[in-house]
């Protein structure tokens, strides 16, 4: 079912497979209109199978990326682009290794950056250089989080470094062998640049962030919950599957 909150474009899906699939849908619309756009990519548990299905639509000569630019919306630091927890070995091996994407035109935060100021920036003025986002996939932190921009006082700008709160570490170690290996620091597009992006996509399933979901979409505008600042972009799709949903339901 499709529902419409403020800008916000709603759709509820069955269970994850099928928002897998609405998003996967939504995503191609967009390349086949802008096989040169801009797309920006996300990491995480969440956007496995929306990956998937975009693989099968390459494989099947119905999507092709051999023109698009891609950015991630972040990455740890400092981390071996090799190690398997970063991020760039994540997109490889969920998305990148298997389309004719070419490699000179993936951008992803340089974890082995000298320094990470300089990073930062010369990240920031690449999106800028290519004419900024087109279509910005997002998943949300069961704190709100968006890219690693955590709750705080003030809505971050542009690319900068953060210190991870202990509640994303303590999600985030599920990836790895112990909760001492997750880095503590990371790279983040901010909400500028992610506010820029022309049109986002923000896929969310399970049952544990159907609170979040909520105060994201009928709370206040707040930092203390930095995806609510998607209330005031003006082309937002949200793909919810039936438990993610579960506490807005009665509100649409
Ligand atoms: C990942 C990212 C994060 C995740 C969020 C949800 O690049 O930017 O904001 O989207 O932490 O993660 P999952 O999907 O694992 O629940």
């Amino acid at each position: 079912m499709d529902y419409k909150v403020k800008n916000m474009r709603i759709c509820i899906e069955k269970d994850y497979s099928e928002m897998s699939k609405k998003a996967a849908e939504v995503f191609a619309c967009v390349m086949k209109e802008t096989p040169s756009g801009v797309f920006g990519f996300a990491t995480g548990g969440t956007p496995v199978g929306l990956y998937k299905e975009l693989i099968d639509m390459n494989k099947n000569n119905t999507l092709d990326f051999s023109e698009a630019t891609t950015f991630n919306l972040d990455e740890y630091f400092p981390i071996k682009a090799s190690n398997n927890q970063s991020y760039r070995y994540f997109m490889e091996e969920n998305l990148f290794n298997h389309i004719n994407i070419k490699k000179e035109k993936i951008n992803i935060p340089n974890g082995e950056a000298d320094d990470i100021n300089e990073e930062c920036k010369s990240y920031e003025n690449r999106i800028t250089q290519s004419g900024g986002i087109d279509l910005q996939i997002l998943g949300i932190g069961m704190n709100g989080h968006i890219g690693f921009n955590e709750p705080t006082d003030h809505f971050p700008k542009d690319t900068h470094g953060v210190e991870l709160q202990q509640s994303t570490i303590e999600a985030n170690a599920r990836f790895f062998d112990s909760i001492d290996e997750v880095p503590k620091t990371a790279v983040t597009m901010g909400i500028k640049s992610i506010m820029s992006a022309k049109s986002i996509l923000l896929v969310v399933n399970g049952a544990k962030k159907a609170g979040i979901v909520k105060e994201m979409l009928f709370g206040n505008i707040t930092p203390q919950v930095p995806a609510s600042i998607l209330q005031l972009h003006p082309n937002v799709v949200v793909i919810l599957d039936e438990e993610a949903a579960e506490q807005i339901k009665e509100l649409l």
